[in-house]
């Protein structure tokens, strides 16, 4: 597919099924794609720093000046020399203005021409760079999982909060626009009332280093977990109770998990896995209909849904695949920041914290303990 600074992704969407809107209208909720998913490149322009030139920085590096109004501007590396090899490796990501090299993070956030940092590091170091960058006085957007544990995501919002900053964890997720008309539908009743969602997010990545060490808060769960446990919390919302069973290595990271979460009328199940590889399927099922993502429900990918009871009811296909990805979460940036907003009502703090609640607890009951925690 041809792609230049201009290519609108969500204009390449087809129409979402007649009857699954006559389903959410007739629930009282009538669902505008073009007003639930603004496109991208109509987001304000917004100059970003990347901290840390590693393997997701690529990707943001990639779609955000493809496939939104946002540029790179400056990647800061510990060494110089790395930030300047991850600029030549992406020579669209200034959309042909020069990008600086920083060798250091403190660079990065003190230079004036970034308006707000994207921190695309380890998850043990999430917590202080996000405080780094927001004492320099920048907006931050933080890879997902947002840090370690609820304890240091507070510290992180509280710095915000008081600098009257902009904070928002990087779940991409949750700004796809098929993720998008998954909560319409949940949340409008048109699926009748919930009563199971599952999620399940299984990569082999027992090679990866970053997620074998326990230093670098690795594991299947702040990497792979986050985006099943999220998905059920969008949905559901906070469990009133939770079990969890898995396997820790033997240096002591997560390689597994099932976690079965209690709601008032429903249940729900969030997997993940490193040590093997499944279709990363996902499934809400209600009294009136039910949705299902077949693979890689974290990703823009199609939706099958249901909509009434009964045998012969039609099973509906919305074809919710589009380039790229996380263009959707950096025009939500872009358009809090200009609006004045601390933070987006799609992934609000309050979300971010519920979510490392539930992993927190997850570990507990695993017995998973990073480092000086
Ligand atoms: N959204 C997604 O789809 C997605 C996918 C994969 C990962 N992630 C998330 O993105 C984050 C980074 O993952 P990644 O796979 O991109 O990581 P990575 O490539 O292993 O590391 C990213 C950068 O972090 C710094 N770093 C790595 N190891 C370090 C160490 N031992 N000590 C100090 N700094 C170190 C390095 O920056 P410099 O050398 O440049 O200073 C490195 O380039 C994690 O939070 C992960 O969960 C998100």
């Amino acid at each position: 597919m041809a792609q230049n600074n201009s290519f609108r992704t969500r204009d390449q969407l087809p129409a979402v099924p007649a009857p699954v809107l006559q389903a959410l209208a007739d629930a009282g909720a009538p669902f505008d794609l073009a007003a639930a998913v603004p496109e991208p490149q109509d987001a304000p322009a917004l100059c970003w720093g990347i901290l840390g030139a590693g393997g997701i920085a690529s990707t943001f590096a990639t779609d955000v000046p493809a496939f939104s109004s946002g540029r790179i501007v400056a990647v800061g590396s510990r060494d110089r020399a790395r930030a300047q090899a991850f600029i030549d490796a992406h020579p669209d990501a200034g959309k042909g203005q020069p990008v600086h090299a920083h060798g250091s993070y403190e660079a990065l956030v003190d230079d004036p021409d970034v308006d707000a940092v994207y921190v695309a590091t380890p998850h043990n170091f999430h917590c202080e760079q996000a405080l780094l960058a927001l004492t320099a006085g920048k907006p931050v957007l933080v890879e997902k999982s947002f840090a370690r544990n609820a304890a240091e995501a507070r510290r992180v919002f509280d710095a915000a909060r008081a600098a009257g900053l902009f904070a928002m964890e990087a779940m991409w997720t949750r700004f796809l626009p098929g993720q998008v008309l998954a909560r319409a539908l949940a949340g409008s009743g048109a699926l009748g009332e919930l009563r199971y969602v599952r999620a399940e997010h299984f990569q082999s990545l027992e090679h990866v280093q970053r997620l074998v060490r326990l230093d670098l808060a690795g594991g299947a769960l702040l990497d792979l977990g986050v985006y099943s446990v999220s998905f059920v919390h969008s949905l559901l919302g906070v469990p009133s109770a939770l079990t969890a069973v898995g396997r820790l290595s033997s240096g002591g990271v997560d390689l597994d998990e099932t976690i079965a979460m209690e709601y008032p009328g429903a249940v729900a199940v969030a997997a993940s896995s490193m040590a093997a590889a499944s279709d990363t399927g996902a499934e809400v099922v209600g009294t009136r209909g039910r949705l299902v993502v077949q693979k890689r429900f974290y990703r823009p990918t199609p939706l099958q849904i249901v909509v009434g009871e009964g045998p012969g009811v039609p099973r509906y296909e919305w074809d919710a695949s589009l380039p790229g990805g996380f263009q959707f979460q950096a025009a939500e940036v872009a358009r809090c920041l200009a609006a004045g907003r601390t933070e987006s009502e799609t992934m609000p703090w309050s979300e971010t914290l519920a979510v490392l609640e539930t992993m927190d607890e997850v570990r507990g009951r695993l017995g998973v303990i990073y480092p000086g925690e």
